[in-house]
């Protein structure tokens, strides 16, 4: 099976910063982990729409345990390409988190605020537990403390697209990790 690769849009692309291959071993490095780790607890994954889909999809199909899915859509306040401490519920849950081990699966973590929030929402919904798996973090960006027990890769401060990872709603079906051309982004404001 053949996607979209940074080669079909080499004019918008820089570089490639996380290969196909590197995101297939990690994601198969942490669902062995966490397969272990959750043995007998029928974990639910919970992604935060739309970047965490790739993600989620791979991982979950990763795992050798049974889990449960589900979804929630958040929106910062406010809106460009940084979030803020204001954190809004856009679509829920489906599930009841109660007495549930929780495991949300997240594409990036930036700030921080986003799961900040989710992880004491999800507790203070009464969940069993919640751990996080972050396939990518921006540590130079961190303001708020946030505990990634199941860790991806550290990347630089860089516009990053693909495997879920948008630049107004596009690049997200890239099957890899890449820095945006500065073109690209700043050429509508030009
Ligand atoms: C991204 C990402 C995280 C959040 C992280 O989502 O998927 O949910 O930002 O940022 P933070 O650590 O600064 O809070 P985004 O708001 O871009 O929406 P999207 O997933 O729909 O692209």
């Amino acid at each position: 099976m053949v996607g979209m690769q940074i080669a079909d849009i080499a004019d918008e692309i820089d570089h490639e910063l996380v290969s196909k291959a590197q995101i297939e071993a990690k994601i198969t490095e942490v669902a062995w982990q966490v397969s272990r780790d959750y043995q007998g607890k029928n974990p639910l994954l919970i992604a935060v729409l739309k970047g965490a889909i790739n993600t989620i999809a791979a991982f979950s199909q990763a795992l050798s345990i049974p889990a449960q899915l589900d979804f929630m859509s958040l929106s910062s306040y406010g809106s460009g390409t940084t979030s803020q401490g204001t954190v809004t519920v856009r679509q829920d849950l489906s599930s009841d988190v109660r007495g549930r081990h929780i495991l949300i699966v997240e594409d990036i973590v930036d700030s921080g605020h986003t799961l900040a929030w989710l992880v004491d929402e999800l507790k203070r919904r009464g969940a069993a537990s919640v751990e996080i798996f972050a396939l990518l973090e921006k540590p130079s960006r961190r303001e708020v403390q946030v505990d990634v027990k199941y860790r991806g890769y550290e990347i630089p401060d860089e516009f990053v697209v693909g495997f879920g990872l948008d630049y107004d709603e596009r690049f997200r079906n890239l099957d890899s990790i890449a820095v945006l051309k500065s073109e690209v982004y700043q050429g509508e404001q030009a």
